[in-house]
């Protein structure tokens, strides 16, 4: 792993390195972690030490213990303190800065994004979250009546209902598979949706890390299956950009949409969205643009006067995540993960909707307890500890039931330990009644 200066030097980084007048942030955020020689990440991921100047980079409130980062996340301090003072510099001359400074320095996020997801920066447009990006895709694909898009019920409900909406708007049909809760058998995965294509399936839709269990998906190879057939695959990456270590060639993929106010901890109202390029000029933008702009990127960004500072201050984020680096980050969420859910687990009343096995999952898991509760737990959990986290229950597939806990890399082993001892008291003394 290079030391700061090294660090500074890479391409990705020294694009916004000029730009980041806050150098000595930068310094304090990633301190010991700078220093790691060429350690393993897994080696990194077990060393208290390298992640203190890390816990110390975000201001979250600590008389919380915040177990819902899947939601949206906490941006570190030199990525708020970027964003204020991009804010500032906006409304000094709004029409001037915005659209003159501002808006042309996108061009070396844009290229940054698509260093890390390795891409060409022409197949990058900037979103403002998962949800725009992938709502382009799926209202944008030309899909007629009787034409059929397969994906799952486990997938987010907003894009699930764009699809339902589309279903009654123009007719075309939507096939929610199931899957099994927890997953450890791409075999089966494949083989259901190998099941259920058909000749009029048109569009895949699925999530690289499905939020409600933490479970990857065989995402390369349902590629596979449907370049087979002609049949795109839409990926739903907001759980997977920047907590997993990927690049677009391990998935294949034509279409990739994330938020970057998740794992990427970009200012909130931050989104990317890849399509491959021979495909941009066959998916209609979700804001019109114009027909010279069809092979363009960028026709996915005219959506109107927008603030330019979320959008520029990924940049900052995208320093911060390389110098955490991407295998370590990963490492480490495996880490607080198995370190919370093996002590529950020993109590034979605990269960995971989430494999623990490396292939199957990484930071985002689903805990469910015998003879409890989940949503009283969750809500004793707050009023009495002050501990967040996140209730999965109907609408959603009734096998994912339980609560989701994704703490982050900010998150300390005290404050998990805080979160089991609750939950072995819970445990011990059943919820008040
Ligand atoms: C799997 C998945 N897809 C899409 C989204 C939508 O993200 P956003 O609200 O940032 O658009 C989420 C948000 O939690 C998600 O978990």
């Amino acid at each position: 792993m290079p030391n700061r200066r090294e660090f500074l030097s890479y391409p990705a980084v020294a694009m916004f390195a000029p730009a980041c007048a806050s150098a000595p942030e930068l310094d304090s955020a990633l301190g010991a972690l700078a220093n790691m020689g060429e350690r393993a990440p897994e080696e990194v991921a077990a060393d208290e030490s390298a992640w203190r100047d890390i816990q110390q980079a975000f201001t979250v409130d600590r008389s919380q213990i915040n177990l819902n980062n899947g939601g949206v996340s906490p941006a570190p301090r030199l990525v708020q303190e970027a964003h204020k003072r991009r804010l500032d510099f906006s409304n000094e001359n709004s029409a001037r800065h915005l659209w003159e400074i501002l808006e042309p320095q996108k061009e070396h996020v844009r290229e940054g994004l698509a260093r890390l997801f390795g891409s060409d920066k022409e197949e990058i447009a900037i979103t403002r979250n998962a949800s725009e990006s992938l709502e382009n895709c799926l209202l944008g694909a030309a899909l007629g009546r009787g034409d059929e898009v397969v994906t799952t019920e486990q997938d987010y409900p907003r894009m699930l209902t764009a699809l339902d909406q589309r279903a009654r708007r123009d007719g075309i049909v939507v096939r929610k598979l199931s899957l099994p809760v927890p997953c450890e058998d791409f075999d089966e995965i494949v083989r259901r949706f190998e099941a259920a294509l058909g000749e009029r399936t048109k569009l895949i839709l699925i999530c690289h890390v499905i939020n409600i269990t933490g479970q990857i998906m065989p995402v390369r190879r349902i590629v596979e299956l449907g370049r087979r057939r002609g049949i795109p695959v839409v990926v739903d990456g907001a759980h997977g950009f920047a907590h997993l270590d990927f690049r677009r060639d391990d998935l294949d993929c034509d279409f990739y949409g994330t938020s970057l106010h998740k794992w990427l901890f970009a200012p909130h109202g931050t989104g990317m969205l890849y399509v491959r390029r021979e495909r941009i000029r066959e998916l209609w933008p979700l804001f019109a643009a114009d027909a010279k702009q069809s092979d363009d990127i960028r026709k996915f960004e005219e959506i109107g006067t927008h603030p330019a500072a979320p959008l520029l201050s990924i940049g900052e984020a995208l320093l911060f995540h390389h110098g955490i680096g991407p295998a370590r980050k990963e490492a480490r969420m495996r880490y607080l993960r198995d370190h919370w859910a093996k002590r529950l687990l020993r109590n034979e009343r605990v269960h995971l909707n989430t494999s623990l096995r490396r292939e199957y999952s990484c930071g985002v898991a689903n805990l469910r307890i015998d003879g409890l509760d989940m949503s009283k737990l969750r809500g004793h959990l707050w009023s009495e500890y002050k501990i967040y986290t996140t209730y999965i229950g109907p609408p959603l597939p009734a096998q994912t039931e339980g609560l989701r806990i994704t703490p982050s890399v900010y998150t300390t082993l005290d404050e998990l330990d805080r979160f089991c001892e609750a939950i072995e008291t819970v445990l011990l003394e059943g919820l008040p009644a």
